[in-house]
Parts: C-alpha cells; sequence; structure tokens
C-alpha cells in the first residue's frame, strides 16, 4: 500500500497557511491531518477552509496522537525551540519554518534531539527550491562566470511587522525575520562560511514603536566578509509598502548573475498616456509558491527514502548564527567576527 505521512500543522498564521494549503492539496504521499494554534480565531478559519480531522489548541495534545507522523511548526520564532523538542520526543518528523530558533543554542538542542530520536529536521529556506536560484547554483558551480567574488542579496517586505516581531528580543527584527533567507542564499550559492559581518539600520517607518521599542530597526544593511576573504552584502527592509522585493545579484571574475526582479508577470503594458508599467510583485506568498511547493514535497520525500533532508539543521543553525552575529554588529556598531559567537 502507498505510504502516506500525516501531518500536524501547527502555527496557522500568514505562513502556516501556505503550508496548510499546500499539505492539503498539492504534496504527494502527504495528508493534512490536524491543526494547532492557541487562538480560536485563526484555528477556526484555518479549519473552515482546510477541514482537517483533527484540531488543537495546544501542540502537547498534537504530540500524543500516534496518528500524526510529522509536524509543521510555524509559530512565532521563539516557539520553535519547545515544539520541535516535544515533537521530537514523540518520534515526529519536522518540519519547521526560519529561522530556526532564536540562538545556536537553541538549534543544536533541536538538532540534537532530532538525532537522538532518528526524525527528519528539514528548515523552511524555500529559495533554495526556487528554480532560478536552482540555476544560478549550476551557473556558479560551472565555473562559466570564473571564481565568486561578491553576492548581494536583498529582501524588502510590504507588511507592517505583526506586533511580535517589534520586541526584537523574540523576534530578531528583520535581520531574523527577512534578513535569515538572505545570510542562507549567501552560504548556500558560494559554499563558503561567513567570518565577519557589520550592520547599520534603523526604524524609518514605524515612529509609534519607537518609545516602546527603541532596540526596533525595520531597515537593515549588512557588509560581510567569507571565510575565503570574498565579499557579501544583504540589505532587508519590513514595511517597504510598493511591493515584495527579493533579488540577488552575484558577481564573479569573469561574468555576473541576476536574480529576480520587481514585476509580478513579465508583462509591460503601453497606456494611451503615453506612460508604460508593469505590476509589481506584491507577496512572497505568490513569488516563491512553487519553491514551497517543491521544498515540502522534498520533505516529504527525506522521510518516505530515509535520506538527508535538502536543507537542514545545520543549515538552520549556521543561519541564526550569522543572525545573530549581524544583530550584534548592528548593536554595537562595530565589525563582529564569526569566532565571537562561536
Ligand atoms: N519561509 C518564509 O518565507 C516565511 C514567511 C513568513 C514567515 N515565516 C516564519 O514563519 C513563522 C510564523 O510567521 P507568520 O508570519 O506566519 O506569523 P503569524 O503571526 O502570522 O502566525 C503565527 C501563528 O502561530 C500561532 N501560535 C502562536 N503560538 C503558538 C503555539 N505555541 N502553538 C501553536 N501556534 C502558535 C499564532 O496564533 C498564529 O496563528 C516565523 O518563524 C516566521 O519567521 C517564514
Amino acid at each position: 500500500m502507498e505510504k502516506i505521512v500525516n501531518f500536524c500543522l501547527i502555527g496557522t498564521g500568514r505562513a502556516g497557511m501556505i503550508h496548510g494549503r499546500n499539505f492539503a492539496k498539492k504534496i504527494a504521499n502527504a495528508r493534512l491531518t490536524a491543526l494547532c494554534d492557541p487562538s480560536p480565531e485563526n484555528l477556526q478559519a484555518a479549519q473552515d477552509e482546510l477541514q482537517a480531522e483533527h484540531t488543537y489548541q495546544d501542540y502537547r495534545e498534537v504530540m500524543a496522537n500516534p496518528e500524526i507522523d510529522a509536524v509543521i511548526i510555524v509559530t512565532p520564532t521563539i516557539y520553535h525551540r519547545e515544539i520541535a523538542l516535544a515533537a521530537a520526543a514523540a518520534k515526529k518528523h519536522i518540519f519547521c519554518e526560519k529561522p530556526l530558533a532564536m540562538n545556536e543554542a537553541e538549534c543544536q538542542e533541536m538538532i540534537d534531539a532530532a538525532e537522538e530520536n532518528q526524525v527528519k529536521l528539514q528548515v523552511g529556506f524555500m529559495r533554495r527550491f526556487d528554480e532560478s536560484f536552482i540555476e544560478a547554483k549550476k551557473v556558479i558551480e560551472s565555473g562559466e562566470i570564473g571564481d565568486v567574488v561578491l553576492v548581494k542579496s536583498l529582501t524588502h517586505g510590504p507588511s507592517k511587522p505583526k506586533p511580535w516581531m517589534f520586541d526584537i528580543s523574540k523576534s530578531n527584527g528583520p535581520i531574523g525575520e527577512v534578513n535569515s533567507h538572505d545570510l542562507d542564499t549567501l552560504r548556500w550559492l558560494t559554499g563558503r562560511e561567513i567570518a565577519s559581518i557589520y550592520a547599520v539600520g534603523g526604524n524609518y517607518r514605524s515612529p509609534e514603536a519607537k518609545e516602546d521599542f527603541p532596540d526596533f530597526y525595520d531597515t537593515v544593511a549588512m557588509t560581510v566578509t567569507f571565510d575565503d576573504g570574498k565579499i557579501g552584502m544583504v540589505d532587508g527592509a519590513q514595511y517597504v509598502q510598493y511591493g515584495y522585493d527579493a533579488r540577488v545579484e552575484i558577481l564573479g571574475t569573469k561574468g555576473s548573475i541576476l536574480i529576480g526582479d520587481q514585476s509580478k508577470h513579465k508583462l509591460v503594458v503601453a497606456h494611451p498616456d503615453g506612460q508604460i508599467s508593469r505590476p509589481a510583485m506584491h507577496s512572497w506568498t505568490y513569488l516563491f509558491r512553487e519553491a514551497y511547493v517543491a521544498e515540502e514535497q522534498a520533505f516529504v520525500d527525506s522521510i518516505l527514502n530515509d535520506t538527508e533532508t535538502e536543507c537542514t539543521g545545520f543549515d538552520g543553525l549556521m543561519a541564526v548564527k550569522n543572525v545573530n552575529m549581524g544583530l550584534k554588529s548592528l548593536q554595537e556598531n562595530r565589525i563582529v567576527k564569526a569566532e565571537e559567537l562561536a
């Protein structure tokens, strides 16, 4: 009989519903069996749409259900660790959204728990599953653009930060919430580790949050050096309002690669008033819609084939380490080296 992996979605907010919809309909050999969220409104809205067999408000009840083989953790980052540890102890495979946790120690606990209990752990860096990113990596590896000397990656998000994101002790701010993707992209495309980061930033769009959250920043720029002396640049911003913007430029000794642009479609409209227009990309949910499906399918396949996940706990840990290096640099206004966090 065909093996089916039964999933529980834990956290039915913005990103959770992307996974929920995909696991309900698009992923082979997977079933969305249960939903879990302490918010009755979010849980009910998710259940109205997804019609799962079980609903829970407390993740501990999920762990007690032997029908559930795997969990998708899409709660605010601060809860990832405790839920992942409970899932591992209950022998449930773990797909955990990025950033994996708040700090490296938490990530290491999650990795160790998954190993000890022999369950899979995959981190949600879906850009690694995007066709353009995959193609760029192939071109780099072919040697066509020579040696990579500079990788620039940016992510700008349109929406106002969620209330929990203003408290950077709970979210790490945009370096964690937004730029963990870019920091992962830098590692993944170059195959190198980040040796140092210098970050500058500020809160330019949410003045009302300044009094309660003086550390909050909504825009950041980071200069990075790799362990082979090559260079990286990352910039991030939340609440830019104009759309969702995720682009990468890779400069080699003999050529360069661009990934992404700001438009939603490959479409330009010429208007009778002499203006031309292109609709802007509006959301990460749209830009990376196929990449989410690909990462989810890869996770199910790694469970069924008992292979290593394509984006491992270690990748999650290194991204979190780099997030914390960036944050420390921003807060202390100095270059921070990797060995300081080791
Ligand atoms: N891969 C991506 O591109 C991507 C995009 C957005 C968010 N994320 C990540 O997904 C996670 C969630 O972000 P979001 O934007 O969906 O947040 P959100 O605030 O929209 O949703 C979080 C949900 O988790 C629920 N929740 C809170 N505590 C819980 C608990 N203990 N157990 C179960 N559910 C709980 C909340 O009620 C809410 O419904 C974060 O880690 C974020 O970084 C990843």
